[in-house]
């Protein structure tokens, strides 16, 4: 990077520190306005026996004819180096293609820990589309996390407790066919419904199914072996599901989990009245703060969903220490997750604060766009499956001759599906649409994927080059003209490739995974502009170079960005 080079030796002749000294000191500012490069003169105020504002003045003054490059501007005990063009282009080209994979990663989070919970889908329950923007945005958001140098635990709060056991053992033991392990989710389901059909007629079933979860509270080994059994079952589904859409979790500790860890804090809210009893149950009223009262227990003794929760933040703040804790659930939840949170902090919980509801909107489907329903309920292997197909049908007409069309299929497919749902602020409500999720052009994830497949196929055409995939690590920007890069098209590309790495972090500020689908388009909206009014390969070498590298660079910030976002970048489409 010949302008920081020149920066750095410039400093260290002016100043008594060493260039590697200098290197460490100087830092990129968050805004442009700040410069490309920024040398904070803090250090020297002691040595020199003036103030950094002097300090910074001074240089400023001495600096320009020796850097040549940059033009250098003080502000406030800084010293704030601007590029010309052609060295944005050259500082940003080397930075992606140095870091390659890391590009955009960074040291943030100090190692420091978010418990991203997500998907949180229901035992013997459908996996169902509704659960598909929790376990998209929230799988994002881990990645992002990670990726920010933050230790990230992803957690799964499995819904596997609750009265409905009952009523599923009940069904299995009256009309069960087959050992639980055989079946299948919707065929657990199928009981389930059966079940509320007969009880209609027959409330007798009610008083066995209370009977059963009773059982099952106090640990009984055939409910319980039921139970395990029914979570079994749909984990195993719902684990294939997971891994087609690149999803992995830290801990899958549900409700069950919190059924033996509720007492302390129950015991808590009253010994410090924030609780009261009301006709035999355990409430805490939240009048005050214009909000419904929370029941924390029954009249019949029995916990609720919200007791569980306060007795998992408890257990996530003592088993992970985090410095923030994410709940991805529907805004249905938004009362709650309010109650929730405002119990914690009644509790003198001092981390009530870093507790955030991640809300979202619906996803609803387009009218007949999916055949295979059942009752009301859209399963997302479904519609996962629908999405494939569709993507098949597409690539047999686009390119026959492709190779893998069926795995290439899957990663479009699905890559659709996330897309659709992180392409939008999390909060609207949106009309899931095939023809537009599924299309090769238009702000679709196919067309992201597209647009990488594209770069691969340009530095495929020249097999020789060192921008050949895989490729990134190393290059010398010397060896690359950036002059042939001064012109709208390329810098429209590279100053879109140079606003990805603050997209990630302003994307974990406000938890919008979004933000990062936003500035990949960006690229491949610049790049494939570009690649229209610009020939690549068959110029004269200079020019062939610096386009590839270009391409190369773009190329490694799709990918990048897709990989935050879940979406595989196919290299051949
Ligand atoms: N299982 C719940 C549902 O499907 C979502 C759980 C949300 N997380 C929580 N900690 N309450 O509605």
């Amino acid at each position: 990077m010949s302008t920081k080079v020149e920066i750095t030796k410039a400093l260290a002749s002016l100043t008594e520190l060493s260039a590697e000294t200098i290197e460490t000191l100087l830092e990129t500012p968050k805004n442009a306005d700040q410069g490309d490069l920024s040398f904070p003169c803090f250090r020297l105020a002691k040595d020199w026996r003036k103030a950094p504002a002097a300090i910074a003045a001074e240089l400023a003054d001495k600096l320009p004819e020796i850097v040549g490059l940059a033009r250098a501007e003080a502000v406030s005990g800084y010293l704030n180096f601007f590029f010309g063009k052609a060295d944005f282009a050259a500082v940003t080209l080397a930075r992606v293609l140095s870091e390659g994979e890391r590009y955009g990663a960074s040291e943030l989070g100090g190692g420091k820990t978010v418990c991203v919970e997500f998907s949180s889908i229901n035992i013997a329950k459908p996996f169902h589309i509704g659960h598909l923007p929790s376990t998209a945005i929230g799988a994002a958001l881990n990645r992002i996390y990670d990726f920010l140098g933050y230790r990230t635990v992803a957690i799964n709060h499995l819904g596997d407790w609750g009265t409905q056991f009952g009523k599923m053992i009940v069904a299995y033991r009256l009309w069960g066919q087959k050992p639980v392990l055989d079946y299948t989710v919707r065929e657990l389901v199928a009981l389930y419904v059966r079940y509320h059909d007969e009880a209609e007629k027959d409330p007798a079933l009610d008083d066995q199914a209370r009977e059963w979860f009773c059982r099952m509270e106090q640990g009984d080994a055939e409910a319980m072996a039921l139970w395990s059994d029914f979570a079994e079952v749909s984990l195993t589904e719902a684990k294939l599901i997971y891994d087609r859409l690149g999803v992995a979790f830290d801990s899958y500790a549900g409700e069950s989990f919190y059924e033996d860890k509720m007492q302390p804090i129950i015991d808590e809210l009253r010994e410090k009245k924030i609780s009261k009893e009301d006709d035999g149950a355990v409430i805490v009223d939240l009048t005050p703060w214009d909000m419904p009262p929370a029941l924390i227990v029954k009249r019949d003794g029995s916990t609720i969903y919200l007791t569980r929760d306060l007795a998992a933040a408890d257990y996530r703040k003592a088993m992970y220490d985090f410095v923030r804790s994410l709940y991805v659930v529907a805004y249905q939840q938004d009362l709650h997750f309010r109650q929730l949170f405002k119990i914690l902090e009644l509790l003198g919980r001092s981390w009530a604060d870093d507790c955030v509801h991640v809300n979202f909107g619906m996803v609803s489907m387009e009218e007949g766009t999916l055949s295979t329903r059942s009752g009301n309920v859209v399963y997302l292997s479904d519609v996962l499956n629908a999405a494939v197909t569709k993507a098949r049908e597409i690539i047999g007409e686009k390119s026959p001759d492709l190779e893998g069309k069926d795995a290439v299929a899957e990663v479009i497919g699905v890559g659709a599906l996330l897309w659709s749902v992180l392409y939008h602020g999390r909060i609207k409500d949106t009309a899931f649409s095939w023809a537009k999720a599924l299309s090769f052009e238009g702000e679709t994830g196919p067309y992201v994927q597209y647009t990488h497949a594209r770069c691969c196929s340009v530095l495929r055409k020249i097999p020789d080059s060192r921008f050949q995939i895989p490729v990134g690590r190393g290059l010398a920007p010397a060896e690359i003209d950036v002059s042939v890069l001064d012109e709208p098209y390329s810098l429209a590309v590279i100053k879109a490739i140079a606003a990805f790495p603050q997209a990630i972090e302003a994307a974990a500020e406000k938890n919008e995974p979004y933000l990062v689908a936003r500035a990949v388009m960006a690229v491949c909206t610049a790049f494939n502009k570009f690649y229209y009014e610009r020939r690549i390969v068959g110029e004269e070498p200079a020019t062939q170079n610096a386009r590839l590298a270009l391409t190369e660079a773009t190329r490694q910030t799709i990918a990048n960005g897709l990989k935050l976002l879940g979406l595989v970048a196919p290299t051949r489409m």
